[in-house]
């Protein structure tokens, strides 16, 4: 048992004993150290303006992310290496992508500018990233700036951080990983006492019988949710349980039959799995927040706060994936649908916490499409989100699963409209109508400030008929924003 958290800056090992479980990164920073290079606005992980990167190991290699400081955990920082704005120059001498920004005018307030820079570092030190403009907008959609304009930036961007790289952080590297491989230890953190704690466990067994223990504590993952409760809803949050340090938590397993996604994986661990199960998937997962809460959160997370507009859910059940969970009782799996009971509430007993997920892989006579509808491109939450799997045998659709988000109290299977499906011509659009009506008694949505009732039914009967003419190619050509927005990017650059 460790009762301190230890992380890497500036090349000297830092330990603590003396961290708050809601104490977040930004006001270690800001607060403890008085470093207000870093910045806050939005506290809530919109802006960007409070980025920060931290250096991990990720199978041997050290890997630079850009994270959101203002919902990040000071604890969640531990076995990392942590840079922020104030440790890129050197003796006076500008880091280069600090260089460029100067050089090219991508600052005006400034306000925004460190946030900026610690994106771009993290940029300058990615490794098989292609030098388009799209690459560049991709990885900045999670930095806002009000005066400067983007194109600046941009600029600056494209013409520093695809070189090799050339900084005390390369310099630096060997000794770094050995650093970070020596922080690595297996032993459980508790810092605090049994009525306020952080916590992070280190197997899965420590983790059982710390929640069995304190079933009240909250558990978090990536904190792209709980860091909100904490710096939006100002909750009270005495007993933090982190689930980042529980040895093959993390894991990503793709296999023939499918793809197993530990509960504590990243959107940026994942990517690259769920593509090779759908491009539509990888599509929506590159959708989802910002590279900077792709980087911290994770696919359990998204599951296991039960939102009816979570992204991943409705496409996660419409592949019919299935859902381990255990606790000190022992484990058990569930298909996901089943594990959203009604809003705010989930099959998860006292103590018990979810440990993976397992997407199977379409078979050939399958079809998947799913679609994010949401009012901007990047950075949105949906309004209504729609997930389809097809098996068509001899023309003829047999089998379907149809998922919603944003319809219902919960993520929700359309299971009026999949029977109606049932027999239908996959090349006959006359024989899809029963399926459409049949939308209209599955769900009765809700007005909110995203989208009304109306819009919400008309979208949801738009995508089902969206899915079915691209699957039998009966579109009439290309109906992809995405498509047309990546053209667009590229002729720009
Ligand atoms: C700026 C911003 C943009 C976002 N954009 C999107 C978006 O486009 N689409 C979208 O769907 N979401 C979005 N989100 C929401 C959030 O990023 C996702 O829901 C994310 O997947 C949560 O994962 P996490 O690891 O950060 O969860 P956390 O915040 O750590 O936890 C979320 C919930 O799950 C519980 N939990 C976590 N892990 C476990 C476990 N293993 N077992 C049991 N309970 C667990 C926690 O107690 C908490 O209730 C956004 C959030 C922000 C801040
Ligand atoms: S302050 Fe806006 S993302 Fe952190
Ligand atoms: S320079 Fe002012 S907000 Fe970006």
């Amino acid at each position: 048992m460790r009762d301190t958290i230890r992380f890497l800056r500036r090349g000297e090992i830092v330990e603590l004993d003396n961290v708050g479980p809601t104490e977040t990164l930004l006001d270690y920073l800001r607060l403890r150290l008085g470093q207000t290079g870093t910045k806050e606005g939005c506290g809530e992980g919109d802006c960007g303006a409070c980025t920060v990167a931290l250096g991990r190991l990720v199978k041997g290699r050290l890997v630079y992310q850009p994270v959101n400081s203002c919902i990040l955990l000071l604890g969640m920082i531990d076995g990392a290496e942590l840079v922020t704005v104030e440790d890129l120059a050197q003796d006076d001498r500008l880091h280069p992508v600090q260089r460029a920004m100067v050089d090219l005018h991508g600052s005006q307030c400034g306000f925004c500018t460190p946030g900026f820079i610690m994106s771009l570092f993290t940029l300058y030190h990615a490794e098989n990233v292609t030098q388009t403009r799209k690459t560049v907008t991709d990885w900045l959609a999670g930095n806002l700036c009000r005066c400067t304009g983007y194109r600046p930036i941009v600029d600056a961007a494209l013409e520093t951080c695809f070189q090799a790289t050339d900084d005390a952080f390369t310099w630096r590297a060997n000794e770094t990983r050995e650093q970070l491989q020596y922080l690595a230890d297996s032993r459980d953190i508790f810092v605090g006492d049994g009525d306020s704690f952080f916590s992070a466990p280190a197997t899965l067994d420590g983790l059982a019988a710390l929640y069995g223990q304190h079933p009240d504590a909250t558990l978090i993952a990536g904190g792209t949710d709980v860091g909100l409760w904490i710096t939006k809803h100002l909750r009270e949050l005495p007993k933090m349980i982190w689930l980042g340090r529980i040895e093959g938590l993390d894991r990503v397993e793709d296999s023939p039959s499918g793809v197993l996604i530990g509960s504590t994986a990243t959107y940026t661990a994942t990517e690259k799995a769920v593509t090779g199960l759908s491009e539509d998937l990888g599509e929506l997962w590159r959708r989802i927040g910002s590279k900077q809460v792709r980087a911290s959160g994770t696919v359990g997370g998204n599951i296991a706060n039960g939102s009816p507009i979570g992204d991943t859910p409705p496409a996660l059940i419409a592949l019919g994936s299935t859902l381990e969970l255990q606790s000190v009782e022992g484990s058990r799996a569930i298909a996901l649908e089943d594990f959203f009971l009604q809003y705010g509430r989930q099959d998860r007993k006292p103590g018990e916490f979810v440990t993976g997920l397992f997407v199977p892989r379409l078979s050939a006579n399958q079809a998947f499409r799913c679609y994010k509808i949401s009012k901007r491109f990047d950075q949105d939450i949906s309004s209504v989100m729609g997930a389809f799997r097809f098996t068509v045998e001899e023309g003829l659709i047999v089998a379907s699963r149809i998922a919603y988000g944003g319809m219902a109290g919960t993520p929700m299977r359309a299971s009026n409209a999949e029977k109606a499906l049932s027999g239908a011509e996959l090349d006959d659009p006359s024989t899809w109508g029963d399926a459409m009506k049949a939308l209209l008694s599955d769900f009765d949505p809700l007005t909110d400030m995203r989208a009304s009732a109306g819009y919400r039914m008309e979208t949801a009967r738009a995508l089902l008929a969206k899915a079915l003419m691209e699957i039998s190619g009966t579109a009439p050509g290309d109906i992809r924003i995405s498509s047309r927005r990546g053209a667009d990017n590229d002729r720009a650059a």
